[in-house]
């Protein structure tokens, strides 16, 4: 079992009490704004469902069309992982954020002013590519610049951007499903806080990390200081010093490094928190809950209603997590997270199996829903972007992150792909005990494998994995 480390930090400060010790507006201002990645991620995932009901009547898409038009931008996001991991390196997290903005912004539009399913199929597709993108070098960005323990809260500021995103979303599809070119509006909108996005890390510095990386010392200092200004605990020589020795120890990295014996325990972690996270069926809460509900006899409008419920419990459990992650531990919120959403896919089964439920408790299908997105809010949601923010050697940072976030894209394509094809062959029930099977083998997994990573630096949780596995501490 992965124990505390001799590293650890025991003073298990709580969010809020770190973020006043680290005491400074500019560490708030960079992590808001990098967090913006999660938002466009977010609406994406959440405007869809909404928007396809009046696409497929303006644009005359068939099912074929609309379903590209659904997953076109899942695939877009796995190239968009794939070459910004090297981006990352090469032009710096900053600028491929940047890029990102833009590219979304183009994206969006695009498909605001389609003409035809075909146009905006290509224009999903530019959105995809700059959502991937923003997915994991939020996170990256966000781990560099923070100190370690405010790091779990901050960079899950993603997460709760991620989960806003979608609830904002929803809101959206609602107020404007009775406007002129509604769909427009709802796809169009997002290049708002894409436009924001991109100017906004125009006025953000580089991650010392990086800046060191391509050699840049003095800036990475300099930068270092401005980050780290009223934070009584700050060492900035220590800190610049194990960046260094971290960067040296790993030098220049290549990429087929991920197949070292050395990093390979650590990519299969990130792999299993990629794919579990997915597995686990969390989208088909996401994109079908108005369709679960609907399917308890609820009416349309109140089931549409009742997934803003989901949508609000996403966005306060997110909350949580961000308050608790640094003081509890990512582990301990991450195995109590995917025991809840056990537990919750347990009652979702019961409900769909027993005909008796479905007449005597109608409220068990809304509260299984609420369950299981409360507890996949509080470990599995933002453990695992954290987690593969902070795992990786500074060497294999990006490339580890973009083949753990292809891999999650990927999972989530297949789980969106299969999920009403399952539901029809093995039953509605039938698929959430899939799900809980899937679970509790990722509950075994994580408690085996994910080591604790609260309040170590980044270095120093390089410089353990370098020693050792990290199921052998
Ligand atoms: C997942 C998304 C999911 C979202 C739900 C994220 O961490 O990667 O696939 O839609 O959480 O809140």
């Amino acid at each position: 079992m992965p124990a505390e480390g001799k590293n650890q930090d025991t003073s298990a400060t709580s969010f809020v009490g770190g973020m006043r010790e680290s005491g400074n507006g500019l560490l708030v201002r960079v992590s808001v704004i990098a967090a913006i990645g999660g938002l466009l991620f977010g609406y994406d995932t959440g405007v869809i469902s909404g928007a396809l009901l009046f696409i497929k009547d303006d644009l005359h898409a068939g099912t074929l069309e609309q379903q590209a038009i659904v997953s076109v931008l899942l695939i877009g996001a796995m190239i968009g992982a794939i070459a910004s991991g090297y981006l990352a390196d090469r032009i710096s997290r900053r600028w491929t954020k940047v890029l990102s903005g833009v590219v979304y912004v183009v994206g969006a539009l695009g498909c605001a002013f389609s003409v035809n399913a075909e146009m905006l199929i290509a224009f999903r597709f530019v959105l995809g590519l700059s959502v991937g993108t923003a997915s994991f070098v939020a996170p990256l960005y966000i781990s560099e610049v923070a100190p370690p323990k405010v790091r779990g809260g901050l960079v899950s500021f993603n997460q709760l951007a991620v989960t806003s995103g979608i609830l904002i979303a929803y809101v959206v599809d609602f107020l404007f499903k009775d406007v002129t070119d509604n769909w427009r509006w709802m796809l169009g909108l997002a290049a708002m806080p894409g436009a924001v996005l991109a100017v906004g890390m125009l006025t953000v510095p580089h991650t010392p990390r990086w800046l060191v990386s391509d050699g840049q010392r003095d800036r990475a200092r300099d930068t270092l200081e401005k980050l780290r200004a009223g934070d009584e605990d700050a060492d900035i020589d220590q800190e610049l010093e194990d960046i260094e020795e971290a960067n040296r120890r790993e030098g220049d990295t290549k990429v087929r490094e991920l197949l070292k014996p050395r990093i390979r325990p650590l990519l299969l972690v990130g792999l299993a928190l990629a794919v579990f996270q997915q597995f686990v069926g969390v989208n088909t809460v996401i994109y079908y809950a108005p369709t679960i509900l609907a399917d308890t006899g609820l009416t349309n409008s109140s089931s549409i209603t009742q997934t803003v419920f989901v949508g609000v419990t996403n966005v306060v459990f997110t909350v949580v997590a961000v308050l608790l992650l640094d003081k509890v531990g990512r582990r301990k919120l991450l195995l109590t997270g995917v025991a809840g959403l056990t537990v919750a896919l347990a009652v979702l089964t019961a409900y769909f199996w027993s005909s008796t439920l479905q007449q005597h408790a109608p409220y068990l299908a809304l509260g299984g829903l609420l369950l299981y997105i409360a507890a996949f809010a509080v470990g599995l949601g933002p453990v695992f972007w954290l987690m593969i923010a902070e795992i990786f050697p500074i060497g294999v940072r990006s490339a580890a992150m973009s083949v753990s976030t292809v891999a999650n894209w990927g999972a989530n394509f297949l789980v969106a792909a299969t999920f009403l094809t399952l539901s029809g062959a093995i039953t509605r029930q039938g698929t959430f005990l899939l799900y809980a099977g899937i679970a509790v083998v990722a509950f075994l997994v994580f408690a085996a494998r994910v080591p604790e990573t609260k309040g170590r630096s980044l270095e120093e949780i390089q410089a353990e994995v370098a020693d050792d596995s990290p199921a052998h501490h």
